[in-house]
């Protein structure tokens, strides 16, 4: 077997996890689109690809990666790091791991949310990673800005949903991160069609065009597109995503080629004259940012 090369970001002295290669932010300006979904399903094809893997559960409000993953229990610690748990070769961090009863609500708001997300990256003991995927809380501005802050991240993921009512708050995530410089690496519509038991037709419930409109407003390329599929639902809701438990189903593929896309991307990304150069004819307001 052929060794992968895996791209990595620039880190600062500072960073908080330096021996994290590739930090990706997952987010949507919507919530219920499928950012956990797509996170999870997106950690285990890059696992699966060869790659070290971390997941990290950034949505303090109302995580499900403890669910979804079908993983309980505290993550124990030597005095100086909390160790993430592990699952499917996935190191994973949730404040669901944390919380006594997991129904009850975390009410913690603004500095304390931002404090405990950078020691979810600091204190944790993630070791060398290739990839650490960041599952953010829905209408992130401000934990965008924060993290923009603290890590020099690879980039975001952006998922949406095709129906137009969705398209405006992903747009005001997209500009977010043009405004704090976080390059958008790619948009992931989900549910973007539904294939027929009945006619073997792709019926498009929720329209189509979205995410490719979210794609050209981000200057940046449609990593793919996953079918509504109730599998999807049901591997999720059992704790093992499907690109675990079914990988050769069409779901299971379209998000394996979604991580492919990704990983293309970043390998382009690290190429010092890519980012900067201005496709789109003057057309895109924010340059994307090289730092
Ligand atoms: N492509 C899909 N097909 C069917 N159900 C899906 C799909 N994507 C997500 N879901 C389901 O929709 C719900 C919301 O998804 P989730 O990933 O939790 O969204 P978010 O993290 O954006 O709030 C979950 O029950 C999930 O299983
Ligand atoms: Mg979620
Ligand atoms: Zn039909």
């Amino acid at each position: 077997m052929t060794e992968l090369r895996v791209p990595a970001r620039s880190v600062a002295p500072d960073d908080p996890v330096p021996e994290v290669k590739n930090v990706v932010l997952v987010m949507s300006g919507k919530g219920g689109v499928g950012k956990s979904t797509v996170a999870t399903n997106l950690a285990l094809a890059l696992t699966r690809m060869g790659t070290r893997v971390g997941l990290l559960d950034a949505d303090i409000y109302g995580p499900s990666i403890p669910t979804m993953l079908g993983i309980a229990g505290q993550p124990t610690s030597d005095g100086k790091k909390i160790r993430p748990l592990e699952r499917f070769g996935v190191k994973l961090m949730s404040i669901g791991f944390l919380l006594e009863d997991p129904k009850s609500a975390v009410v913690w708001r603004g500095p304390m949310l931002h404090g405990a997300l950078l020691q979810f990256l600091k204190d944790v003991d993630w070791g060398a990673l290739d990839f650490l995927l960041l599952d953010l809380p829905p209408g992130t501005g401000d934990v965008a800005l924060t993290l923009s802050q603290k890590v020099h991240a690879s980039g975001a993921v952006i998922v949406t949903t095709p129906q137009e009512v969705a398209l405006q708050d992903v747009y005001k995530s997209v500009s977010m991160c043009h405004k704090v410089g976080i390059p958008v690496l790619g948009v992931v519509e989900n549910e973007s069609y539904f294939v027929c038991s009945g006619c073997s037709m792709r019926h498009e419930l929720f329209g189509s065009g979205g995410g490719q409109r979210v794609a050209e407003f981000a200057g940046a390329p449609l990593l793919g597109q996953i079918p509504l599929h109730p599998s999807v639902r049901e591997w999720g809701d059992a704790g093992t995503p499907i690109v675990e438990a079914a990988p050769g189903s069409e779901t299971a593929r379209a998000f394996v080629s979604v991580a492919e896309a990704l990983f293309d991307r970043l390998l382009a990304q690290e190429d010092p004259g890519v980012l900067s150069i201005d496709r789109s004819g003057g057309k895109n307001r924010h340059l994307p940012i090289t730092r």
